[in-house]
Order: structure tokens, then C-alpha cells, then sequence
């Protein structure tokens, strides 16, 4: 029934496990999963591609803008189409990594990414992750969460991530992160920080289905008081 559907929010910083949670969420809810993180690398990677540089805001802006960005479920996770192609393989390349900071800065992308992620949640039963969805972009969501885990953790799982060939040490790792979470937070216009009403949840030392297991259960009883 659509009117006892609400809308969850969970956001935190890179590697707290977000995308992995919420995906589990979702399916525990039989709700739609949305990573807004996902729109902001389709950007950054379309720019890289057409030869844009991260300063050349307005250019950015306007190819925000005009690019179709879809999500559609998949097999192995969620897929991204920019202007109708997946470009799903391409949204996790350091060179991505290195520039979506700085192209998630650009107020016009955040609102036009904003727009795009109101209208997901339209008619409620989104899983939305991210790092302004709760002070943002859903303010009335049902349930907030704030996710977090200690750098190192953070690190240590995004390393693993990388497999055999990781290209990059462990301790890089963690300080890129902390530099991302410094970025994001600083950010004048929708920084990543936590809502008045968001449940902080640290994951250091929990699994991702404890964490899930927990979320789902707080959106269940959230569902029954609405
Ligand atoms: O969650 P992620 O690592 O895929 O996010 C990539 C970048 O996108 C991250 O550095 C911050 C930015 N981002 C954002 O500014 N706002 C969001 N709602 C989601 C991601």
C-alpha cells in the first residue's frame, strides 16, 4: 500500500558502507534503491570524457543540465544511463574519484541532481543514499540515517574493494578519504552533515547486514507510527 511507504534517507561519508546498506534495506523492504553518489560520478566521468576540467564550472553546470540520468536495477547492482548509454563501468576510475568532489561543489549540478532525486522519490518507497538527501534534498523524510565508521575501517574497505590489483596503498587510501570527507564537508551549498533529526549509527565493528537489519527495523516501525 502505497500510503504506508516512506521515504529513508542514509547519509554519511565515503565507505561508510552506505550503498551496500541501503541496497540491503531496499530489498529487505521490497523498496527502490537510489545512489545519488552514482549521479554525481556520471557527471564528473561525461566532463572528464568530453575533455572538461573540474574548474569549468558553468561548462559542467550546463551539461548537468541537458544530460539524461537514469538508474535502472540490475543484475549486479544498479546500473547508470547517461544520455541513454550505460556508462555504469566507467563511475569508479580514480580519475573519477580524483574530480567528483570538486563537480558535486557546482551549485548548478547539485540542484539540477537534487531535482532529479525529488522526483525519484515522488511517490514514496526510496532507499536514497548520499551525503545531503535527510538536511536537503528529502527534509521530510520518515527516517534518517547517519552512517558513519573511523577512517581506517572506511579505508580498509574501499581497499578491499579494489582487489589484486589495487593500485594504490592502504594508507593513500585513507588519506584521499579524509581529504573527500573534508572537501564534502566544507562545500558551501549542501555540505555533507548530519540532520537535527538523522539516527547516528557508527558501523565500525558491525557487519553490513547488522547494519541493514538494524535500518530495516527502524523503518518498519516508522512505517507503523505514520
Ligand atoms: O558515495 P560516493 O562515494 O559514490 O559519492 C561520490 C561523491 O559524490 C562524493 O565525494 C560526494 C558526492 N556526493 C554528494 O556530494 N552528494 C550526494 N548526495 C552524493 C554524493
Amino acid at each position: 500500500q502505497s500510503s504506508h511507504r516512506i521515504n529513508i534517507a542514509i547519509d554519511g561519508p565515503a565507505g561508510a558502507g552506505k550503498s551496500t546498506v541501503a541496497r540491503l534495506v531496499a530489498n529487505a523492504l521490497q523498496y527502490i534503491y537510489v545512489d545519488t553518489g552514482a549521479m554525481y560520478r556520471a557527471v564528473t566521468a561525461i566532463a572528464l570524457e568530453r575533455g572538461l576540467s573540474s574548474e569549468q564550472e558553468a561548462e559542467i553546470g550546463l551539461l548537468a543540465r541537458e544530460l539524461a540520468i537514469e538508474l535502472l536495477p540490475g543484475d549486479d547492482g544498479q546500473r547508470v544511463l547517461a544520455g541513454g548509454s550505460d556508462i555504469t563501468a566507467k563511475l569508479r576510475t580514480h580519475e573519477v574519484n580524483r574530480n567528483v568532489s570538486a563537480v558535486s561543489a557546482i551549485e548548478a549540478v547539485r540542484r539540477r541532481m537534487a531535482d532529479l532525486q525529488r522526483r525519484m522519490a515522488d511517490s514514496k518507497g526510496v532507499v536514497m543514499d548520499g551525503r545531503d538527501i535527510g538536511t536537503h534534498v528529502l527534509p521530510d523524510a520518515e527516517l534518517k540515517v547517519f552512517l558513519t565508521a573511523s577512517p581506517r575501517e572506511r579505508a580498509l574497505r574501499r581497499f578491499k574493494e579494489l582487489g589484486d590489483n589495487p593500485g594504490i596503498t592502504l594508507d593513500q587510501l585513507e588519506i584521499d578519504i579524509a581529504e573527500r570527507d573534508r572537501k564534502d564537508q566544507e562545500r558551501e551549498f549542501a555540505p555533507l552533515l548530519q540532520a537535527p533529526d538523522a539516527r547516528y549509527l557508527d558501523s565500525t565493528g558491525l557487519s553490513v547486514q547488522e547494519v541493514a537489519d538494524r535500518i530495516s527495523e527502524w523503518g518498519r516501525a516508522a512505517t507503523r507510527t505514520i
